[in-house]
């Protein structure tokens, strides 16, 4: 067969295909996109008589969801909502839409999740994405208020804010910070940034305009952590918040052994008996009495630096002085 007829039968195979599948509209994320950070699901189903639908991820079946009753009709139209868990890498996704048992439509798309520091990155086929532009916000205007005035942005009253509607999930966590704590979204995020609401500051440069007196204090020091010096806050800290105290992206030894991976499995400190290393975890940390708080490395590394070789906490000169700290007292 010539190329030519084999592509224009190809052409009107897909769009027979389009005004058979094509009524679900992948609002967020699109067909190939790239998706950084856990978010939402948000989809239109432009189907009248739709009562249910369901979702299918990676091949594993989800429950049907009612769509069709008058009170979710008032206030979600034919919008679908939903937080989305994404699998690292590829998710292929397939929305099935239901009139009662019969299913009447079926729409699928493919976006590989790619969160901060995976090892697999995306083939070129997919690209990165945003919410946040003209034509994705018009659809939610009806709804939402999209481009607030500085009085709503200010505004630190949960139910007035403009942004938390949407991304209240980001604050349900244990530690939050201050100014996402009362919703001075706007003090980092600009409207007037590229994309919409992106960072203009980054790193230290960021948070020291309201710790100063962190920054005052770091440069008095003779010894200053790595990543501090290269003013990546953002390599341990969540600048909105998360569920370990001081809002670190993960549990402290975590964090520090994911670049400091050589003293996993071998021994710290000095071999005590029975030829394990000295404890690192999982024991009250004398030096912080009352507190409660369990050893970790910064019962005896200061996390951004210090006056001493290896950050010593209290500025202890030498391991013996180190080990006095909590031994011998
Ligand atoms: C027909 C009205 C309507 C439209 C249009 C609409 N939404 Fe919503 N949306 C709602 C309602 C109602 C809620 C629930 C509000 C609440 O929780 O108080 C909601 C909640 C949300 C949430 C929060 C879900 C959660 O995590 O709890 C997100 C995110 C969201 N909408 C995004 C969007 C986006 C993006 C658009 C535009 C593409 C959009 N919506 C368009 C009505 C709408
Ligand atoms: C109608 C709901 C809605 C409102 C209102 C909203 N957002 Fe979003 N925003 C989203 C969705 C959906 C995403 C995609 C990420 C996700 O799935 O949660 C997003 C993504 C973002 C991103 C990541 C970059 C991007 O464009 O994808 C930033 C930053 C952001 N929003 C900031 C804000 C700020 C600041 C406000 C308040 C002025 C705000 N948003 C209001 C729904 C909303
Ligand atoms: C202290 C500064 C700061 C405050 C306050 C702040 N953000 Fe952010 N936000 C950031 C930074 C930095 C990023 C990361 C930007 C990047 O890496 O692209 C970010 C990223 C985001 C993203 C992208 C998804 C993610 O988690 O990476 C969303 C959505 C977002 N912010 C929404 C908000 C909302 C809503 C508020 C208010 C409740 C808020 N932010 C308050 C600094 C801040
Ligand atoms: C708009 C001002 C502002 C900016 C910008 C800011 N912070 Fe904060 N930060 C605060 C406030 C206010 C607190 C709460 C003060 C308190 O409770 O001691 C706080 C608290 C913290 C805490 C917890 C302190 C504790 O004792 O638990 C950490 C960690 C932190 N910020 C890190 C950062 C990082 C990292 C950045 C940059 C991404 C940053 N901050 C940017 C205002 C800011
Ligand atoms: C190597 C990881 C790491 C980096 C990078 C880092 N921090 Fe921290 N930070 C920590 C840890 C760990 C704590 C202690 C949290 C706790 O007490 O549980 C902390 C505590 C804090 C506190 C609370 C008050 C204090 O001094 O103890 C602030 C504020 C803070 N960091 C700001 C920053 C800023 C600003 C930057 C960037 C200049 C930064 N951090 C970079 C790990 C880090
Ligand atoms: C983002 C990567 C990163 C993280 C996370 C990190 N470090 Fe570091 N650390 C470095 C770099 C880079 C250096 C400087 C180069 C070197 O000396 O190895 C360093 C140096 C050190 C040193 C001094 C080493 C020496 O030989 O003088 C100590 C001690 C240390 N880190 C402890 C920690 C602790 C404790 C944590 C967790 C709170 C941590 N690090 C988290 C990157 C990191
Ligand atoms: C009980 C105290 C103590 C704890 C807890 C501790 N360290 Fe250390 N660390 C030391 C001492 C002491 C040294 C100095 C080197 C030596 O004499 O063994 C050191 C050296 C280091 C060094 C520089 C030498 C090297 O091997 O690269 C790094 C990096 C380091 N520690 C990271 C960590 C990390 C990450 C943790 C948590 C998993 C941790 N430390 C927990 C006491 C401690
Ligand atoms: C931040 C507090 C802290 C520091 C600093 C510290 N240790 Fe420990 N050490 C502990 C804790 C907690 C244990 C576990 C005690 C237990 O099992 O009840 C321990 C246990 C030990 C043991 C095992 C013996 C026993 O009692 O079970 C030895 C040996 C030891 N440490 C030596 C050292 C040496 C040497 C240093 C200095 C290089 C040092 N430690 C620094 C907190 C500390």
């Amino acid at each position: 067969m010539p190329l030519r007829l084999l592509i224009y039968i190809l052409i009107i195979a897909a769009s027979i295909e389009t005004i058979a599948w094509g009524a679900v509209e992948f609002i967020y994320p699109p067909q190939s996109s790239v998706v950084t950070a856990p978010g939402h699901l948000i989809l239109k189903f432009n189907q009248i008589d739709a009562t249910s639908l369901r979702i299918t991820h990676n091949g594993v079946v989800g429950d049907p969801v009612e769509v069709g009753s008058p009170e979710y009709r008032k206030l979600f139209h034919d919008y679908f909502i939903a937080q989305a868990l994404w699998d690292p890498a590829v998710n292929r996704m397939v929305v099935d839409l239901f009139n009662g048992g019969q299913k009447i439509e079926s729409a699928g798309i493919s976006v590989f999740y790619a969160p901060e520091g995976a090892d697999q990155k995306p083939p070129p086929e997919y690209t990165t994405t945003t919410l946040h532009r003209p034509e994705k916000e018009l659809l939610c205007q009806p709804c939402h208020v999209m481009n607030p005035t500085p009085a709503q942005m200010n505004s630190s009253v949960e139910k007035n804010n403009p942004c938390y509607i949407c991304h209240k999930k980001m604050l349900a966590v244990k530690y939050v910070h201050g100014p996402a704590g009362t919703y001075s979204c706007g003090y980092c995020h600009s409207s007037k940034g590229s994309p919409k609401h992106a960072v203009p500051k980054r790193g230290a440069a960021l948070c020291y305009e309201c710790h100063a007196d962190m920054a005052v204090q770091v440069k008095k020091k003779k010894f200053i952590h790595g990543p501090i010096e290269a003013g990546m806050c953002d390599a341990c800290h969540d600048p909105h918040g998360s569920d370990n105290e001081g809002q670190l992206l993960k549990p402290i030894n975590e964090i520090c052994l994911s670049c400091h991976g050589h003293i996993r499995g071998q021994v710290h400190v000095v071999r005590v008996s029975g030829g394990e290393t000295h404890p690192l975890s999982g024991k009250v940390d004398p030096s912080k009495q009352g507190s409660g708080r369990q050893m970790s490395c910064i019962s005896c590394h200061s996390p951004h630096g210090g006056n001493v070789r290896y950050f010593f906490t209290n500025n202890a000169e030498d391991r013996m002085t180190l080990c006095q700290v909590c031994h011998n007292k």
